[in-house]
């Protein structure tokens, strides 16, 4: 059970304070306030026996889905429910997926199985399928057909009115289907976030740049920008909780208001300068950047702003131009290496990071050997790759794939290699060098007495030192590495 929660906002029950800026598009006012009538009735049902029911959230995915979860877990407590940390013992079991590849949805059918033997234990339970996977038609129809267990479907667009479709599976005892989603923006919903060292805060939902690979335009709808004054709003009352790192989130944050010129005018450059004027003593870091919409203003932004990180992820996905083009990614590997000389100009010290995928189909060695050109090229800090994997619904699952699949674990085997011999060459320069870096836990495989860091950049380091210092800004002398992490000792 959660001890410590922060609630943002502080349960609006639908009386428009904080939806003042919200666009006709964007839910607040009469919507949630009926919700929360919903979440009223459940509490009735779920408070009747006098023993405290439990709900666990199960995230799968991107923090896109970490932040819905903290919804998922507000609406529960809102609807008297206490949160449980493993499914055994839970009266709603909310699984909240993913999408974006094969080997992640193949994880979430095998442990919706798993769960059978609570469901056989005691039939009153609810197991909801939520998040990305409820948005994609043939997953509702093996829900529906194998798995009468699962009694809620409810997509990530029908995320506000989880209460009212729980509400209609406890009063009628049928199965729910909530996947007509239009593409809205709920302000209001009950928050439950740990209070925590590092903290989520989306500022939009939703993509519109149909990479011919991806599903997530798909299953989560067109883009739109929560407004600025909420944003804002969200993130003071962050920092007065505590939080020292905060992420704004959002598929491709450079585009954050261009769909809400008629409601507000704010781009993210400015969106991030208006941020860095909340006082305090914390990091503000984003995700994701996209090479078609970065451009200089956010590498000013980010030179200027003392809160923002020098750290920039800006994932690439290919070195090729033809395969950049097949990806529907709108920039050739030109325009991105001049990005990386703009952001390198601006800020020396940069951390840089990036998506990549291997064994897109049509590519071919000279392909592949764009992409390894271009990392030696940019020489990331850290890259994460990826297998490419077949969408159904999405331009490039009808693409022939004729490449071989050794032929691309080879591939990614190879740039994978390349990659650590990179990290380890720069983790070596930070040899020597004192760093400031941001104590958010233990050390995972280390001895007791073993913390886990962050610098700006947000490269990890550990380093042996108390306990007490968890949540506060300390220096550490880089004396070792590893590929993945820095070693140090406390300065
Ligand atoms: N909106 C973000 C990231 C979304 S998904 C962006 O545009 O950068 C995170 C990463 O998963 C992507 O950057 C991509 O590298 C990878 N990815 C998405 N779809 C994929 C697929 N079908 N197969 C393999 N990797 C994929
Ligand atoms: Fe997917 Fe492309 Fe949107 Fe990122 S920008 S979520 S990769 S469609
Ligand atoms: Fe996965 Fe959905 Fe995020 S598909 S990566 S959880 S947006």
């Amino acid at each position: 059970m959660y001890t410590h929660a922060v609630f943002w906002p502080p349960c609006n029950r639908g009386d428009n304070t904080l939806n003042r800026d919200i666009s006709a598009n964007q839910l607040g006012g009469e919507k949630i306030a009926r919700q929360y009538e919903y979440m009223a009735r459940v509490r009735d049902f779920v408070t009747a026996s006098g023993e405290t029911k439990l709900c666990y959230v199960e995230t799968y995915g991107c923090q896109q889905n970490e932040a819905d979860s903290e919804h998922f877990r507000g609406m529960a407590l809102e609807m008297g429910y206490g949160i449980a940390d493993s499914p055994e013992k839970a009266s709603l079991i909310i699984f909240n997926t993913c999408a974006v590849r094969e080997h992640a949805e193949q994880r979430v059918f095998g442990n919706i199985g798993a769960l059978l033997k609570y469901k056989r234990r005691d039939p009153s339970i609810i197991i909801a399928l939520a998040g990305c996977m409820a948005g994609e038609p043939h997953v509702v129809q093996r829900i529906k057909k194998s798995f009468p267990y699962v009694s809620i479907v409810s997509d990530s667009r029908c995320l506000w009115r989880f209460p009212e479709t729980l509400f209609n599976v406890l009063v009628n005892g049928k199965r729910e289907f909530a996947t007509e989603g239009a593409d809205v923006i709920a302000e209001g919903l009950p928050v439950h976030k740990n209070r925590d060292i590092k903290g989520w805060l989306p500022i939009m939902y939703g993509c519109d740049n149909f990479c011919s690979y991806c599903i997530v335009p798909h299953v989560r709808g067109r883009e739109r920008s929560r407004s600025p004054e909420t944003v804002k709003e969200q993130f003071i009352s962050m920092v007065n909780a505590g939080f020292k790192d905060i992420t704004l989130l959002g598929q491709n944050v450079n585009s954050y208001g261009k769909n809400a010129r008629e409601h507000f005018e704010t781009d993210f450059p400015k969106l991030l300068r208006e941020l860095d004027k909340v006082e305090g003593d914390h990091v503000i870091r984003f995700m994701t950047s996209h090479p078609k919409d970065a451009g200089l203003e956010l590498f000013d932004a980010m030179r200027d702003c003392k809160h923002v990180a020098p750290h920039l992820h800006l994932p690439f996905q290919s070195g090729s131009e033809r395969i950049l083009k097949a990806m529907n990614r709108g920039y050739t590997p030109e325009k991105y290496l001049g990005l990386i000389r703009a952001v390198r100009e601006r800020i020396p010290d940069i951390v840089l990071t990036g998506d990549v995928i291997v064994g897109f189909p049509g590519e071919t060695e000279e392909d592949f050997e764009a992409t390894l050109a271009l990392v030696e090229k940019v020489r990331y800090d850290a890259l994460f790759t990826f297998i490419y994997s077949p969408r159904k619904g999405t331009r490039a699952a009808e693409m022939p794939q004729n490449t071989p699949p050794e032929e691309i674990n080879r591939r990614f085997d190879r740039l994978v290699a390349l990659q650590n011999s990179i990290s380890a060459e720069k983790h070596a320069a930070y040899e020597g060098r004192t760093v400031r870096v941001l104590v958010d836990g233990k050390a995972e495989n280390k001895p007791e007495g073993w913390l886990s860091s962050r610098t700006p950049g947000g490269r990890l380091v550990v380093f042996p030192g108390e306990e007490g210092l968890i949540g506060s800004f300390t220096e550490v002398k880089i004396t070792g590495h590893t590929t993945w992490s820095l070693v140090g000792e406390k300065a």
